[in-house]
């Protein structure tokens, strides 16, 4: 009887004292176990007279059930405990200043082209697009490019198959816009967009680049409505004190057609290394749109005439905001973006 009490106090003592789960359930293993110190107590029973036999059997099984229920209890606190710790360790603090996530701005090309539409809407155009995968009727045929004029050559082109390409410029969508209008005018578009060109990439070119393309077509427009426009574009993107200067070109979409010059807004049309001494600085291709364009998109050259320009947005950014190379327009990088946050 003794023994059992003995073992009893030795029991609850450890079982109050353990600190694991782990260590716990040895403890119930060794104590109730058919090889503990009960077990061994319990053989000695046969060889008692019947009535201590009775007590004894009682005082065990009490001894057992105090045991069982110490340990018991001190699963569930155990338990506890480390659910709290689990939760003490995972704690957030909100106040910790968090991971900065870096955020990028408006892309200069994006600036150029909005600061174009804004310009132009303000003017009565509406802004156009074409597909960048187009045909070679579109891109070349409906343009006065037949197959074999030489001016294929000016464009190298990335050809999908026989009659599919990457629009080289975006003149393809001067012909979508007047197939549309069924030989109706007025029309006032610009149309910007992605072009691409078998170039080998420079700090100056690119095989993917941008453009602006503008279209205007009515009755008496005269090159003087081109040049009175394209003054207006000069000096809202690159400040009131611009000029332009028209350079006789060829297009084969045009006619007649002209180079834009626009006085050096760094210099001030003095000579500068900007402009290569010249005070000025080619922008853009222009010229009045071709009659056989015109009658090939279901127009009367007769009743209308109108006129078409091309800006480079690369170009325009690239001297608008000083940047020297172009392939830091694709390059992804938040150094060079992050520098146009706050120019306009
Ligand atoms: N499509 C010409 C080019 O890509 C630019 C241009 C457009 C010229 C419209 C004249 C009229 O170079």
């Amino acid at each position: 009887m003794d023994e059992l009490l003995q073992i009893k106090e030795e029991a609850l003592s450890k079982i109050d004292s353990c600190t694991t789960l782990k260590d716990l359930n040895d403890l119930r293993v060794f104590y109730l176990g058919k090889k503990g110190p009960m077990q061994a107590a319990m053989k000695s029973m046969k060889n008692m007279p019947k009535d201590q036999r009775a007590t004894f059997g009682q005082v065990s099984n009490k001894v057992k059930q105090d045991i069982t229920k110490a340990i018991e209890d001190k699963k569930v606190q155990l338990e506890e405990e480390a659910i709290i710790n689990k939760i003490k360790n995972e704690t957030i603090d909100i106040a910790l200043p968090s991971q900065q996530l870096p955020v990028g701005t408006i892309h200069p090309l994006t600036m150029v082209k909005e600061q174009l539409e804004d310009l132009f809407v303000g003017m009565g155009y509406t802004v156009a697009e074409g597909p960048e995968v187009e045909t070679d009727h579109f891109n070349f045929e409906l343009m006065n490019i037949p197959k074999d004029h030489p001016a294929r050559d000016m464009q190298d082109t990335f050809y999908i198959d026989e009659n599919l390409l990457m629009r080289t410029h975006t003149s393809p969508v001067q012909a979508h816009v007047l197939l549309a209008a069924k030989g109706e005018g007025p029309i006032k578009v610009i149309c910007p967009g992605k072009t691409y060109r078998r170039d080998d990439d420079d700090a100056t070119h690119s095989h993917q680049f941008s453009q602006c393309e503008g279209l205007v077509i009515g009755k008496n427009i005269t090159m003087a409505d081109l040049t009175g426009t394209l003054e207006l574009f000069a000096k809202k993107m690159f400040g009131e004190k611009r000029e332009i200067r028209l350079r006789p070109s060829y297009f084969p979409f045009t006619e007649p057609s002209v180079e834009v010059d626009i006085s050096c807004f760094n210099c001030d049309g003095k000579g500068c290394a900007m402009c290569k001494g010249t005070g000025w600085i080619e922008v853009l291709g222009a010229g009045m749109v071709n009659p056989r364009v015109l009658e090939m998109c279901g127009f009367d050259s007769e009743e209308y005439q109108g006129f078409a320009f091309g800006i480079g947005l690369e170009r325009v950014a690239m001297l608008k905001y000083g940047i020297d190379n172009i392939r830091d327009f694709y390059s992804d990088d938040l150094r060079f973006l992050n520098q146009f946050a706050r120019k306009d």
